[in-house]
Formats: C-alpha cells, structure tokens, sequence
C-alpha cells in the first residue's frame, strides 16, 4: 500500500554505509530527508548524491538528516561514494541504506514494476520529528531532483508549522505567506499584530 502525507514513517532495521540503523531511532528529534535511487554506479544518481553532499550544511541548518537507499549492498556503495566524491568535487558523510533485498524499498512503495521489478525510482519521503510523512515525491529514473525545491520545500513545511500559515505558489523565504481561512480576522490580528493585506476573504496575506 503506498504511503501518504501525515501516515507514520515505516520503522525499520537496515546495514547502511555508516554503520546499522534503526530508522526512528536515527531520525531521533530531527527531520529526515529520505530518497531514493535507482542504482549505485549510475549517472544521474551520481549527481544527486553528490548534491547532497555539497547542501549539508543547508540540510543541518534546517534540521535535517539526509539518507540515501537502493537496493545495492555496502560494499558496492562505499566503493560508488568514492566516485561521488571524486566526480562531484564533495565529501559524502550521510548515510546510504544497503537494501540488496528490497525489503524497505517494498516497505515504502519505491519500487515501480512498470519502470523496473528490482530497481528503486526516485522517491523522496521529508519525515518530521514525530516520525509523520510530510511531503512525498516520485521522479522518473531518468530525471534528477530540483535540490533547490527540495530545500524550498522543508522552509516551507517548517514556517509553516512555526507560523500557522501556508506558502503561495512559488513562495520562497522571505516572502508573504498566507493566513489560512480557518483563522479568523480578530484571531488574525492578534497572531500578526504587523497587520496583514485582505486581497478577498478568502485571500489573506502576511509579511513574517
Ligand atoms: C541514472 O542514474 O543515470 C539512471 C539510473 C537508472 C536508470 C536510468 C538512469
């Protein structure tokens, strides 16, 4: 069954290039960046995890933990992080799960028989403290993720959790954001005694 934004994150045991983990025990009070990939030795998974590497310090400084898998073993990955480091220019430091089995690629829906019965797509779970999905996304394996959206996206996700707001299409920090309309006007004057614009009822927003 596939997973959906606000379901608990699978817990599950796994070998990966740091060391074994216990996936709720690692994510501990953090977030987690968890994605997928099809193949170790492969262009385009190259890049990414190479990315990945090169935004660390982004990804501490928003809380996050990033962690790579497919279903390659340990040995193959650390041999293929030595390439990623040399072609990207990078150090990789954050773990890859080894999941030579499929069992938690299965676990969490990353294997699409119709694109491959044995290798993972691109899919990407952002999973918060309390362990809860809140953003899914699913790329082709022909196609890398925007590292930049992928970033925009957990500002977003925690402004808004900070704020009890929403972000409008293509927001980026820094931004107005939007006062939902379950909040009311006299609850929306107490919460931004800044002042807000009211563009219509139902379109509220707010410089933070
Ligand atoms: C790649 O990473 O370049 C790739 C991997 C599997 C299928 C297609 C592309």
């Amino acid at each position: 069954m596939s997973l959906r934004i606000g379901d608990t994150a699978p817990d599950f045991s796994a070998e990966t290039t740091t060391g074994p983990i216990r996936f709720h025990d690692w994510i501990g009070n953090d977030w987690a960046f968890f994605f997928s990939h099809p193949a170790d030795f492969t262009p385009v998974c190259t890049t990414e995890m190479g990315r990945t590497a090169q935004l660390a310090a982004q990804f501490a400084s928003r809380g996050v933990k990033p962690i790579g898998l497919s279903t390659d073993t340990v040995a193959e990955h650390l041999k293929w992080i030595d390439d990623v480091n040399d072609t990207q220019k990078t150090t990789l430091r954050f773990p890859i799960v080894a999941d030579a089995d499929l069992k938690i690629a299965k676990l969490y829906d990353m294997i699409h028989p119709s694109e491959s019965e044995t290798a993972a797509v691109r899919s990407v779970f952002t999973i918060d403290p309390d362990k809860k999905i809140r953003l899914t996304m699913t790329y082709p394996m022909n196609v890398g993720r925007n590292f930049d959206e992928i970033l925009r996206v957990i500002d977003a996700l925690q402004t808004g959790d900070k704020y009890k707001i929403a972000t409008p299409a293509d927001w980026i920090p820094g931004q107005k954001v939007i006062i939902p309309p379950s909040v009311t006007d006299a609850d929306a004057t107490i919460a931004f005694p800044q002042g807000y614009d009211t563009i219509r009822s139902y379109l509220r927003t707010v410089k933070l």
